[in-house]
Formats: C-alpha cells, structure tokens, sequence
C-alpha cells in the first residue's frame, strides 16, 4: 500500500484499530435534519472527541473553520432528496480533485444493493475507487437502506460490505444486526464500521449495540444521530469513545454518561 494512503488511513483509524468517525451529511438528501440545522453549532462541543467527521463539500466550506484539524471524509454522492422518486438514483456529486482541494482524507459514497439502481451506484463505487486510488485517498463504502429496502438482517447486509470490499473500498460503513452480525464482519476483508439509524430512545440501548458490533468484529462507528439528536451529546460522545478506544462494557458507559451530564448541569 502506498505511503499516502496509508498515512491517511491511520489518520481515520487510530492506532488501537479502532474509529469514531461522527457524520453530518444527513441533509444532502434530507435538508435541515433536526439538530442539524447548524452544523457548526452542533459539532462544536463533539470535535475533540472524534476521529474524523463525515460532511460534504458544502457543509465543510460554510460550517467548518478551515483551521479544524479533524480528519475529513467527504462524501462525493448524492442528487436525491426525500421527497424525490428513489433515493437510490445517486451520481457522483464532487471531483477527487475537489476532495484533494479540501484536504479529505477519505471520501465516502452510497451503494444501494438490491435497489432499482443497484447497478449504476455500484458503478459509481468501482469508478470513484480507479481515481482515488491514483491519489491514495481512501474510499468508503457506505451500504444504504433507502425506502423499501429496510433489509437489516446479516445476509444482506453481508452481501452488500462484499460487494463493496470486491470493487475496492477501503473502508464499509454498515448497519448492525442482533442476529449474525459477525458474519457480515467474518465475509468482508476491509474495516467495517457501522451506522446508528434513526435516534433511539435510550442511550443504553446505543451503548449496548456498539459494544456488541465491536465483540463481534467491527472497529468502531460512524454514528450521528444518537449522537447529536441526544439532549446530552457531549455526554453520547464521550460514553461511545470509552466503549471504542477504552473497552468500556455498556454498564460502564453508562456510569461515564451519567457522571458527564450530572457534571454538565451543575456548571
Ligand atoms: C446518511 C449516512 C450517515 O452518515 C449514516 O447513516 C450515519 O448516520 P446515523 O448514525 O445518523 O444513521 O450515510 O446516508
């Protein structure tokens, strides 16, 4: 592997091999998510406590002081939204060269296995890989659900992070199933990460499926919403960063949470 794609693969996984990558992209499809309305606002306080954030182009150059040293991945696909016909119609949104421009150390894309454009997103992911391995930026794969394909059951899912290990991605961001989780992991030779979905109503319940997507082999996240939609995200951050980076059990995690937010209302 060459010397720049691994350098900016060790600046999105860290040493212990394992990733907290905290996502804002939700409003290129879904506009001013809730929570998300300011973006800089929102990812102020959680910053220091990622390893990278997920944004696109817009986002980065409006929201985000270009003096930020995070690690960026940016994501390059898109031109759907939620009230159009099929939110699985994605192109290419953003040039390698762009993403070079803006100092990505990643660049991350959507496939939409078993969708009516199952074909073209897969192609997209091949095309962006043949480029950005030119310029030894790593690509994530992003394995969506979109409308009509809330398949999350380990066999799909394990036949999506294939598909998108065997055209190149160097990372999969996936979602985690209850059920045979490890073999979405066992099948796919590349780090995968997973998403967190829509908010949940307890944090607890966050804590104990990173935990587990972790015991069962993945190296981290790629978690925005039960971050950010929480009332204490500093407090969701810091709990999830001490399951992924220190073992923490889902027990312990919620200790931490609980002593973060007590202390953050007492100041
Ligand atoms: C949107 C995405 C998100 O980045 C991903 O789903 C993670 O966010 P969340 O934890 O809120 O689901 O790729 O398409």
């Amino acid at each position: 592997m060459d010397w720049g794609m691994r350098n900016r693969l060790a600046q999105l996984i860290q040493r212990d091999g394992r990733a907290l990558f905290l996502p804002i992209d939700h409003g290129y499809f879904q506009g001013p998510t809730h929570r998300l309305e300011k973006p800089g606002r929102t990812i102020a306080p959680l910053l220091p406590y990622a390893d990278a954030i997920m944004l696109t182009r817009g986002i980065l150059r409006s929201c985000v002081d270009p003096t930020n040293t995070k690690p960026i991945i940016l994501r390059v696909s898109g031109g759907t939204s939620v009230v159009g016909e099929d939110l699985s119609h994605e192109g290419i949104t953003t040039s390698v060269k762009e993403a070079i421009r803006l100092n990505a150390s990643a660049v991350s894309l959507s496939i939409f296995v078993g969708s009516r454009y199952e074909h073209e997103t897969l192609m997209n992911l091949a095309r962006l890989v043949d480029e950005c391995e030119d310029y030894g930026i790593p690509v994530m794969a992003v394995t969506a659900v979109g409308r009509g394909l809330e398949k999350r059951e380990a066999r799909y899912l394990a036949l999506c992070c294939r598909i998108a290990a065997e055209l190149g991605a160097r990372v999969v961001k996936t979602y985690y199933c209850r059920e045979g989780f490890e073999k979405v992991v066992e099948g796919c030779p590349v780090p995968v990460v997973i998403a967190g979905g829509p908010k949940v109503d307890s944090e607890r319940e966050v804590f104990e499926f990173v935990y587990d997507a972790l015991q069962k082999g993945a190296i981290g996240v790629n978690l925005g919403r039960n971050i950010w939609q929480h009332d204490h995200p500093v407090a969701m951050i810091r709990a999830l960063r001490a399951i992924i980076h220190e073992n923490a059990t889902p027990s312990e995690a919620q200790q931490l949470f609980s002593e973060i937010k007590a202390e953050a209302a007492r100041t």
